[in-house]
């Protein structure tokens, strides 16, 4: 079998490669050599490249990707486009090339094709208006200095109507050549790629030895990085099932497998603000290159202690819906980590869905300390959420960690103490001792036990100062 797909307009049949092959091995293999390999790890964003894709209202758009952190068989009937197909059909360099070069936006030049593609994505990103510095997020320079490239980002024009390389006019999204889809076998590997839940268990009970791959953001960087190899990956991209997002009147529903971007989207779109948990951690997750392929359930999948979304959903009262073969469970997430990267998911079984009961507690706020503000794993996290009633007593308190014990933990102690107790400064120094008695930190190359230790006493303080704050503000 093999896999098929568009890459800069031109269909491209690949044979007989090995699944865990990243696209940007392939393409340099290939003689495209723009697309650079500077950390293979999702870190620096010189590999970019653009995914012709349809965003969550249907309409049609680059998204820039990590492509050495992409497995080739992963692209299986869709639409490619790398530095090398940026340019005018002449020859003559595309408006955001032109404005680096006239701007002095490259040096050494390593990082430039990243950035040309990221700033390709935005140049063309649909309602464009204000630029988006995010778009720039996950691309690293070590010797230009961002202010120019920031310049280019601030300055570039708006797409012309009769640009040939629009989106809506590069369509189809989806290479229709796709009868290679499903199943992609080399040698005793195999990479599936279902498009329902039912086949996904199929593939499950037929391969029991096989690896479950969403975004890949995590699982490629240990076959980049730790030569790890694995017979049989079940893709779960194209699973719709695991792309619903819905707001029910007692409970939003998130899939598992949405990519963060189109969820930082869909909650724009459908919450307005009521899970501000999520919406403050998101554009502190990586960068847009890992978010326009990681999802929540990677996130959650992986169980590990320094995971970000799983504080901000256990402050939620998150629940996750487990579904196998043998049908469906709700667990609540606080259920869920079991152990150090250990959780109750069985053989078999994946992560469909996450459900926030409504309504989410009134003040939220989620904090990340790491060592980078942007494009960083966290040292710590914490997420709170808190409800008071009229006479500004506490009703709902929920207090939740990553980064301090071998799970993402909730101080529940400190949250039932304070119910029924005024909001006041003195009411928080006297939880300090039960909040830090959820962590039992370790030191590791991040942050010492002694520092996890104090960020989870002073980030409840910088809580507190915060709800002040916004009370004030809200009077
Ligand atoms: C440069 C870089 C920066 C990062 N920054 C952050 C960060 O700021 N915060 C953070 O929390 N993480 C970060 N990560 C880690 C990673 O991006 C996240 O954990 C991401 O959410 C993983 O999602 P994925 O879909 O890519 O998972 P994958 O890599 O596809 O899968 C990860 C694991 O989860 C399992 N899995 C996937 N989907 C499901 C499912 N639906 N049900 C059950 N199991 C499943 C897989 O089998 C695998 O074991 C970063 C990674 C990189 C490379
Ligand atoms: S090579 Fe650095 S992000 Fe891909
Ligand atoms: S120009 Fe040298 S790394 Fe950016």
């Amino acid at each position: 079998m093999s896999v098929r797909f568009l890459l800069n307009g031109e269909r491209v049949h690949v044979g007989d490669v090995d699944p865990h092959t990243t696209l940007l091995g392939w393409l340099r293999e290939r003689g495209l050599t723009g697309s650079k390999e500077g950390c293979a790890e999702g870190e620096c964003g010189a590999c970019a490249v653009a995914l012709l894709r349809r965003g969550p209202d249907g309409t049609p758009r680059y998204d820039a990707v990590n492509s050495c952190l992409v497995p080739l068989p992963s692209l299986d009937g869709q639409n490619v486009w790398t530095v090398e197909g940026v340019a005018e059909p002449d020859g003559s360099l595309h408006p955001v090339q032109a404005a680096l070069v006239e701007r002095g936006g490259s040096q050494c030049g390593y990082c430039t094709p990243g950035f040309v593609v990221s700033l390709f994505c935005e140049y063309y990103r649909p309602g464009r208006v204000e630029p988006d510095p995010e778009s720039i997020s996950g691309n690293l320079c070590r010797c230009t200095g961002y202010r120019p490239i920031l310049d280019v980002l601030k300055a570039i024009p708006a797409a012309a109507p009769e640009d040939p390389r629009r989106p809506e006019r590069r369509l189809p999204v989806v290479a229709s050549d796709t009868e290679s889809r499903l199943e992609h076998v080399a040698g005793a590997r195999r990479f599936l790629l279902p498009e329902r839940l039912e086949a996904v268990f199929e593939a499950l009970e037929r391969f029991p030895e096989a690896t479950l791959i969403a975004g890949g953001t995590d699982l490629m960087v240990y076959v980049n990085q730790r030569a790890a190899r694995y017979p049989v990956l079940v893709s779960l991209q194209g699973v719709t099932e695991l792309r619903r997002c819905e707001a029910a009147p007692h409970e939003l529903v998130l899939g598992a497998g949405l990519p963060l971007s189109e969820l930082e989207a869909e909650l724009a779109e459908r919450c307005r603000g009521e899970l501000g948990l999520l919406e403050q951690l998101l554009p502190l997750f990586s960068s847009r290159l890992i978010r326009n392929r990681a999802t929540l359930g990677g996130n959650l999948g992986t169980a590990s202690p320094i995971g970000d979304s799983p504080p901000a959903l256990l402050a939620l009262d998150a629940e996750l819906t487990l579904v196998s073969r043998g049908g469906a469970r709700r667990v609540p997430l606080i259920e869920f980590f079991t152990g150090y990267r250990e959780s109750l998911l069985r053989a078999g079984e994946l992560i469909v869905s996450v459900h926030v009961p409504r309504p989410a507690p009134r003040f939220q706020r989620f904090y990340k300390v790491s060592k980078r503000v942007l494009d960083d794993i966290s040292t710590v996290a914490a997420a709170f959420g808190l409800d008071l009633d009229a006479a500004g007593r506490v009703e709902r308190l929920r207090i939740a960690f990553g980064g301090v014990a071998a799970t993402p933990v909730r101080a529940l102690a400190a949250e039932s103490a304070a119910r029924g107790l005024p909001w006041d400064r003195a009411t928080v120094e006297g939880l300090l001792d039960a909040v830090s008695a959820a962590a039992t930190p370790i030191t590791d190359h991040r942050g010492s036990a002694e520092y996890r230790r104090a960020m989870v006493r002073r980030l409840f303080q910088k809580f507190f100062a915060d709800t002040a704050l916004a009370a004030e503000a809200a009077e």
